[in-house]
């Protein structure tokens, strides 16, 4: 859990950096997912790493300077709407609840925030990120600029708030570690179960009710994506989602899932065969993704560049590819051609947080960025081989990749995914194993 000292830290920090102005984050809007039904709410991710509130229709407004305020604007309490659609907070409870200096009704803001942003220097937001609320907030901005000659100033600068609060949120904190952890815990479950449920017949849509029983069944609020269970050829289909397909004997079962647990994801693919045995070309692949994971594992630590762990996994695969008769040349020639990328065409990870491909630049001024303590990124390498001309035929349709979530610590990293079955032996021992 985070605590409420936590987010008031990470509001200090932010008005710190903004040393003036005001900045503007608005949650999440509620989504309609057809006629008067909605899709199940998610708020914003800066939003609720600066005040942890999860309810709809809610305004965070920071004010800078010398006497710092937060305040944060919200539905009503409403007894009537609240029988029908569940708690509200209403401002006086919100504020006590989440250590804001102020809390009012979301109905004032059009009326409060020309006030608020009158003769500030500077104002933060999140451009482009919602067309609504760009021209909302430009409309206050133009009513203050309309009382200039009264006298009243509009923000010189305007900023984007998500600067600073995406290398706040790069590196996490202990609460941050220890969600990403527990929702990792849960996903090493339901991987297993999965395992464990599948046996040739099975339907992919039946293993991906599996991944979805266990990660509510363990207390998260919602899959982090959905789930990728992809038999056979479709394991070649990177974002493959209709997971409709029967699983064959002798296929393999690629699965992409993880849970979301208090808003922090987690994101394991692991790959195993249908019927429990790895054949010959499948387990030679399997395990040449398992030694590239290997390589860009060891490489995950403290001040190499985030691109390291990329490069040592591409040269075991384009190694691999060499070996196996999939590409063709020195290694050198392979990797200088990027020939490799027939197989491989993705990156072999992304930074992991509140959103399963995080915030945070991956350069700074124009050069990868080093690494440091306190990082979550994924590393998850990959071959896909399709069915085509000049490819040796035993290596038709396989597609593996294994992922797991990876903390860069003082030294090295540790691999807060490692209790999901991933060696040969450990996974030959669960398939089918209800
Ligand atoms: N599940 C999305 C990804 O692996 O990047
Ligand atoms: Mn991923
Ligand atoms: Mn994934």
């Amino acid at each position: 859990m985070i605590e409420t000292k936590t987010y008031a830290s990470r509001r200090a920090a932010l008005l710190a950096q903004m040393q003036s102005g005001i900045a503007i984050v608005p949650t999440a809007p509620q989504r309609v997912r057809n006629r008067d039904s909605e899709y199940l709410y998610r708020y914003d991710s800066y939003f609720y790493y600066l005040c942890g509130f999860q309810e709809p229709e809610a305004v965070l407004v920071l004010v800078a300077g010398d006497e710092p305020k937060s305040l944060l604007f919200c539905r009503e309490k409403n007894l009537e709407r609240e029988t029908w659609d569940g708690f509200r907070f209403g401002p006086e409870a919100a504020r006590e609840a989440f250590g804001v200096d102020a809390a009012y009704p979301i109905g004032q803001l059009d009326e409060m925030l020309p006030g608020l942003i009158a003769n500030q220097p500077a104002l933060y937001y999140a451009p482009g990120m919602d067309a609504g609320w760009d021209a909302r907030i430009m409309d206050w901005l133009n009513q203050v600029r309309a009382q200039s000659r009264t006298g009243v100033s509009a923000p010189q600068h305007i900023h984007d708030v998500r600067t600073s609060l995406d290398e706040m949120r790069l590196v996490k904190d202990a609460g941050e570690l220890d969600l990403m952890r527990r929702a990792a815990a849960i996903s090493a479950k339901a991987h297993e179960r999965a395992m464990r449920a599948t046996r040739p017949g099975t339907m992919e849509y039946e293993i991906e009710a599996e991944l979805l029983y266990a990660f509510r069944r363990g207390g998260a609020q919602f899959p982090a994506y959905w789930p990728i269970v992809a038999g056979g050829a479709n394991a070649c289909i990177l974002h493959y989602s209709e997971n409709s397909a029967r699983l064959d004997d002798g296929a393999l079962l690629l699965i992409d899932a993880g849970c979301e647990l208090d808003g922090y994801a987690s994101d394991i693919t692991r790959t195993f065969p249908v019927n429990g045995k790895f054949q010959g070309a499948q387990k030679d692949i399997y395990e040449l993704v398992l030694a590239a994971q290997a390589a860009a594992i060891a490489a995950t630590r403290p001040g190499v560049v985030w691109d390291a762990p990329h490069e040592a996994a591409v040269r075991v695969l384009a190694q691999g590819m060499i070996d196996f008769g999939l590409c063709q040349g020195s290694l050198e020639k392979v990797l200088e051609t990027g020939d490799y990328k027939r197989y491989y065409m993705h990156r072999t990870g992304h930074w992991l947080g509140l959103d399963v491909h995080d915030v945070g630049e991956y350069k700074i001024d124009g050069k990868w960025r080093p690494l440091t303590a306190g990082m979550t990124l994924t590393v998850e390498p990959g071959c896909y081989i399709r069915a085509a001309e000049g490819v040796p035929e035993a290596f038709w349709n396989i597609g593996v990749r294994i992922e797991d979530d990876v903390l860069v610590c003082a030294e090295g990293c540790e691999v807060i995914t490692a209790a999901t079955p991933k060696s040969v032996a450990d996974i030959e021992n669960l398939v089918g194993k209800d």
